[in-house]
């Protein structure tokens, strides 16, 4: 580390007032010469959580965590340690150095600013061939016919792809985005003997990252061919694992409520949205990732799944459960009825229905055991020594003994059996 980056970094902790950092997280109390509170660690009822501002120090008499506070909003925020440096320098008004880049780094960043420019005015393409020409007519028509309004297609930035092998890689090519630049955004493919258009006769709908801008589409074909999405391909541009679809609008909401929705489809958060549920994003389809759980836990203490209800969408519901609890969110599992998926059902009841079903989400771990016992045939011994041995794992990922224990407790109820049997 050069000396520059050293003296910022001893400039930013000699500035941050700890026990005034800490107290923005957890309320403090002054006794002796410490200041205490609950540990936000670990769950506790009565302060074990100590903050020294004489020694710059925090620690936890419960759960032994302690540090500085680098560690501490390392922790909190669960990013690293430049981005905890960054975040206090931001709050203090002290300027970060600016590192000096190497040439690779420059030439990558030149690569992504013009995959993201790329896909900017693609998808200015898209949505003029929706709006502005008789093509675009029977995409327009399927939009409307699912709810979908002029406001929402502008919001969200919807468009269509012609029916077309090189409409849009004439188009982009006039404006100077050669056909190979148009194939490292993924929207143009290699043919034998010609590039060719990768999305064709589909509903056009641009994935963005926080920052808003678009990292890659999703398509939709009109009718009930196959595939139904297409997606733009993964690279080293664009990993789903670390996108949420809708985050670049749900951003503010999730960090004003520390609140967010996660459905499974592009549909079921547009139509969220376009009800006013607006801290809903989209895991598109995949399993719910770590990455897409640390990227809520920087702004989120709770997170609602609201996955499908098939027997699919459950199972994926299950694990999600364990990674967001992983990742230090409060869980909760939210059931739309009849078999709906969210599109469908707030399309149909309306905003308030919706918040109903949200403030009737299972807790996550109740969700897990709920589904196990249902999976299993409990109603004989083997059978609920099979459940418990396949429930323990979500026990495990208590964060307290304290809740363990209280779920045990009600398990052995439930299945009337010894507690003894389950520890
Ligand atoms: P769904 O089949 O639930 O899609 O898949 P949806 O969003 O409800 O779509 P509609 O309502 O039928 O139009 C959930 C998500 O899985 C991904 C997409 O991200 C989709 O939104 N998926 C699904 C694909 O990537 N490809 C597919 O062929 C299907
Ligand atoms: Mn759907």
């Amino acid at each position: 580390m050069d000396g520059e980056f050293e003296n910022f970094k001893e400039q930013v902790r000699s500035t941050a007032d700890i026990v005034e950092v800490i107290s923005s997280y957890v309320p403090l109390k002054k006794r002796g010469q410490n200041f205490w509170g609950c540990c936000p660690f670990h769950g506790e009822k009565t302060p074990s959580f100590s903050v020294n501002p004489g020694k710059n120090m925090f620690y936890c008499f419960g759960c032994h965590e302690g540090g500085d506070i680098f560690k501490f909003i390392m922790k909190i925020e669960n990013c690293g340690f430049m981005d905890a440096m960054k975040l206090l320098a931001g709050r203090y008004g002290i300027a970060v150095p600016e590192k000096q880049k190497t040439a690779a780094e420059i030439k990558r960043e030149k690569q992504r600013e013009r995959i993201y420019d790329t896909n900017a005015t693609a998808c200015r393409f898209y949505q003029a061939c929706l709006l502005n020409t008789d093509y675009g007519k029977p995409a327009l028509n399927y939009l409307a016919g699912r709810g979908i309004d002029r406001k929402i297609i502008d919001s969200f930035g919807i468009g269509y792809a012609l029916a077309s092998f090189s409409a849009l890689l004439s188009n982009l090519g006039r404006r100077g985005y050669s056909p190979q630049e148009l194939e490292a955004a993924g929207l143009a493919a290699r043919g034998k003997s010609h590039m060719y258009d990768k999305f064709r006769n589909r509903v056009m709908i641009p994935i963005r990252d926080p920052k808003g801008h678009i990292v890659g589409f999703g398509g939709r074909v009109l009718d009930d061919s196959t595939p139904k999405y297409l997606n733009t391909a993964e690279t080293e541009w664009f990993n789903k694992r670390r996108i949420l679809f809708g985050m670049d609008v749900a951003y503010k909401p999730i960090r004003a409520t520390k609140q967010a929705v996660i459905v499974e489809g592009y549909m079921d958060a547009i139509s969220l949205h376009a009800a006013g549920i607006d801290n809903a994003v989209a895991s598109m389809g995949t399993a719910f990732a770590q990455e897409q759980a640390k990227l809520l836990k920087r702004i989120a203490d709770e997170v609602i799944f609201c996955y499908d209800s098939d027997s699919a969408g459950r199972r994926a519901s299950v694990r999600a459960v364990s990674i967001a609890r992983e990742a230090g969110l409060k869980v909760r599992i939210a059931t739309v009825p009849d078999g709906k998926d969210p599109d469908e059902f707030v399309r149909r009841h309306g905003k308030e229905a919706f918040l109903q079903v949200l403030a009737q989400a299972k807790e996550g771990i109740d969700f897990q055991i709920d589904e196990t016992i249902l999976q299993g045939d409990t109603g004989n011994l083997a059978g609920k020594v099979d459940a418990v041995s396949n429930i323990l794992p979500f026990l495990l990922e208590c964060k307290s003994e304290i809740e363990a224990a209280e779920h045990i407790r009600r398990l052995a109820q439930r299945l009337t059996i010894d507690e003894g049997l389950i520890v």
